[in-house]
């Protein structure tokens, strides 16, 4: 039994985070928003990066072929299309709406490309580590597109669910049993509520992506989060949000932390510093 408190209180905001404009790939324009000296981390979640440019000199670069090695990396589009291709032979087009869960495990080379020449690309991707026991796991995929991903409807709020189950059981078809991860993209009508409940014990975040929600506390005191912010919680039980005067869009996205050391050099996240001068050997030795 527990008496830990965070299992029956609401959440807060611990600190809102702005992202750090940079260039990364072949010189794609994105906000690092996990990942970057404000935020280095969030257990188990290492990287967040957004993207949103209707200027293809923004993002027509792309990544060309670059390693990975200790992690997931999840891409999920709100706009636009991008082209996947791995040294496995594996190869796909990730279209709106759609995600792609790629388990890095021991190591993939792969290139991740702009599939169109203009318009609005928009979307995110997010690492999320895996404990060490399972980082030189087998490379594995979970691709689904728009139509395989499950919307939750209620009065004022249409919740997608990539991964995760909400309070009323709609279940995400990415499953990631070693998080535990919630992955919800959540669109919420102007001057509404939003409540949800979360595993009390995992970190969890908001990054609103469009107008702007205030976080409701158990006295009714409100925390606004601005559009393209970042809200970490506090441990908790329980989740209320309100959109203002216009709709709003969100990711709600938690996780159970693996309290693990880290030890990270670009593209590779291992727990020591031996085994990512190992992650570079191998892949200098073509053997990643
Ligand atoms: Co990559």
């Amino acid at each position: 039994m527990t008496t830990n408190n965070a299992a029956t209180l609401p959440r807060k905001v611990v600190r809102i985070i702005n992202g750090m404009p940079t260039t990364d790939g072949a010189g794609v324009e994105l906000v690092r928003v996990i990942g970057q000296p404000s935020l280095m981390e969030l257990d188990p979640f290492l990287l967040l990066d957004a993207f949103r440019s209707e200027n293809p000199k923004d993002y027509i670069a792309g990544f060309p072929s670059h390693p990975h090695r200790g992690f997931e990396t999840v891409t999920y589009l709100l706009n636009g299309r991008m082209r996947h291709k791995d040294n496995a032979g594996n190869e796909g087009v990730i279209a709106a709406g759609s995600v792609q869960w790629m388990t890095a495990g021991k190591g993939i080379i792969h290139s991740e490309m702009p599939e169109q020449e203009n318009g609005l690309l928009e979307g995110f991707q997010l690492w999320i580590n895996l404990p060490a026991s399972h980082k030189m796991t087998a490379p594995q995929y979970q691709e689904h597109n728009n139509d395989s991903i499950p919307t939750e409807d209620r009065d004022n709020a249409s919740i997608k669910v990539i991964t995760g189950k909400t309070s009323t059981g709609t279940t995400g078809p990415v499953v990631q049993p070693l998080t535990d991860p919630l992955y919800l993209d959540i669109k919420l009508e102007a001057n509404t509520e939003f409540t949800e409940t979360l595993a009390p014990e995992h970190n969890a975040f908001i990054y609103v992506i469009r107008g702007s929600v205030s976080l409701l506390d158990e006295h009714n005191e409100s925390v606004l989060i601005g559009r393209d912010q970042l809200a970490i919680l506090s441990k908790g039980a329980t989740l209320t949000l309100k959109a203002n005067e216009q709709a709003a869009q969100f990711l709600l996205i938690a996780g159970r932390p693996l309290n693990e050391p880290i030890s990270r050099s670009g593209p590779f996240v291992m727990n020591t510093d031996n085994e990512i001068r190992q992650a570079i050997h191998d892949y200098q030795r073509g053997q990643l």
